[in-house]
């Protein structure tokens, strides 16, 4: 099994900074605009990292970035890796493991996902109140790492429920329509088909992407608390006469990246302020 050797890429990261994060962000598809709102500090190119796994899709850029958003100190994932790729789990999931163990024990993930609840369309923005990983490898397969947690990690609240309320009431402050939902992770990288979108919707799911609760397992594993928020950027529900395509993917994610901005930051400054 491919793994990462990750404490000696923290090696590696702490001979270029000694940053402490309290709170780690990964961005999706399109969503990298939050990277210009922070006051940074440094950048680390996934590049520059020697065994780290790098991404091979466009609109996913490779680094990480170190800086402020009001004085909570925040590392970004400006691009993630997926199962698609060839990656296994455990490289899927290594550099959100990474930033728990610079120090971000809450840890905010942003994906770009497709639709399974007809009340939803095109740009809306769903919280993730909980998840469906049944259906992609538990990144948590192969012998425990009692470091990391236990070999059987409870999962009954996976997405923290206090981080839940104040990104609602950030959303309610900035006047930005914010639902909530069940995320459902599929391997992709083929959208799906019609049949597996009302399958999916019938288990429960709202909306469904190719990334997220692999790294959310992981994480919880760990004992960080997340947040979770999806950019719908396409209905997956009702799709026998759409076409989905990634162009249309990043295009939706960006125009609806400034209130997603708008939410993650508010949500850290209030998290900063309690
Ligand atoms: N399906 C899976 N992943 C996605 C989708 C989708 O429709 N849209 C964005 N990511």
């Amino acid at each position: 099994m491919q793994t990462v050797n990750i404490k000696n890429i923290i090696s590696q990261i702490r001979a270029k900074t000694s940053f402490k994060p309290d709170i780690g962000i990964v961005l999706g598809s399109g969503l990298s605009g939050l990277s210009q709102e922070i006051t940074v500090t440094d950048r680390i190119s996934y590049s520059e990292l020697e065994g780290f796994p790098r991404s091979t899709v466009e609109g996913h850029k490779g680094e990480y970035i170190f800086g402020y958003i009001g004085k909570t100190a925040v590392v970004l994932m400006n691009g993630r890796v997926h199962y698609y790729e060839g990656y296994t789990m455990q490289q899927v999931v290594a550099p959100v493991r990474i930033m728990a163990s610079l120090g971000a024990n809450t840890i905010i993930l942003t994906n770009a996902a497709g639709g399974l609840n007809e009340s939803f369309h095109p740009g809306t923005l769903m919280c993730i109140k909980d998840q469906i990983a049944t259906f992609v490898p538990s990144p948590l397969v192969g012998p425990n790492d009692s470091d990391l947690g236990p070999r059987f990690p409870e999962m009954s609240k996976v997405y923290d429920p206090q981080l839940i309320s104040l990104l609602h009431r950030t959303a309610e402050q900035e006047n930005i329509p914010l639902v909530d939902g069940v995320y459902m992770q599929i391997t992709g990288p083929a959208y799906e088909t019609p049949a597996e979108s009302r399958m999916y919707a019938s288990w429960g799911a709202d909306a469904v992407g190719m990334s997220t609760a692999c790294e959310a397992v992981a994480l919880r594993h760990m004992g960080v608390k997340l947040l979770g928020l999806s950019c719908v950027t396409d209905m997956a529900i009702n799709n026998e006469n759409t076409t989905t395509t990634h162009e249309q993917v990043q295009k939706v994610a960006r125009e609806a990246s400034r209130k997603l901005i708008t939410l993650v930051k508010g949500t850290v400054q209030q998290l900063g302020s309690i």
